[in-house]
């Protein structure tokens, strides 16, 4: 297994839309083992593909408590949504900054598991959130866009402030 760097906001490859996984094999099954590590270290919650520069329709979430509960979502796509809700999200490719965010409050989401199998999953509340959160990734979306124009040109300069501090 293998840390992988994580590209940040507002870097123009995290607007890339991923493709659909055709089959599971050994680089996916790879690449699922590494983004797990590499948000668990972080430490997060979720962390997509397109966030590691490769842009596949693949998805690690845990939002146990005790980081026991790794869930893994191969070409995710969103069926029926209902209700909604309002929590504060961050995000490891927009490090620091933390912002309310409109999700729905139930969701069912289809997928392929890592043996290839098709899925449906219902889920609702952190874990809803969570997966809306990832699957905006796959097509290019941070949540950062869902914020106002004002929001967004403010955490860009805070962004290039970071990076400037950091580099
Ligand atoms: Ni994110």
């Amino acid at each position: 297994m293998a840390l992988l760097p994580i590209l940040r906001f507002p870097d123009p490859r995290l607007k890339k839309v991923a493709a659909r996984v055709p089959q599971i094999d050994d680089s996916i099954r790879k690449l699922v083992a590494d983004m797990a590590e590499t948000m668990y270290e972080a430490p997060g919650i979720g962390l997509a593909a397109t966030q590691v520069d490769v842009h596949k329709r693949v998805v690690v979430i845990d939002v146990s408590e005790d980081k026991s509960e790794l869930r893994v979502f191969i070409n995710p796509a969103l069926g029926k949504c209902d209700g909604s809700q309002v929590g504060e999200e961050g995000c490891l490719s927009v490090p620091g900054i933390y912002d309310k965010v409109e999700r729905a409050e139930r969701v069912s989401v289809s997928y392929m598991d890592l043996e290839g199998k098709e899925q449906v999953l219902e889920a609702e509340g952190l874990l809803a959130v969570c997966i809306q959160h990832e699957i905006d990734h796959l097509n290019g979306t941070v949540f950062v866009d869902h914020l106002s124009m004002l929001k967004q040109t403010r955490i860009k300069n805070k962004m290039a402030k970071q990076a400037r501090v950091t580099a």
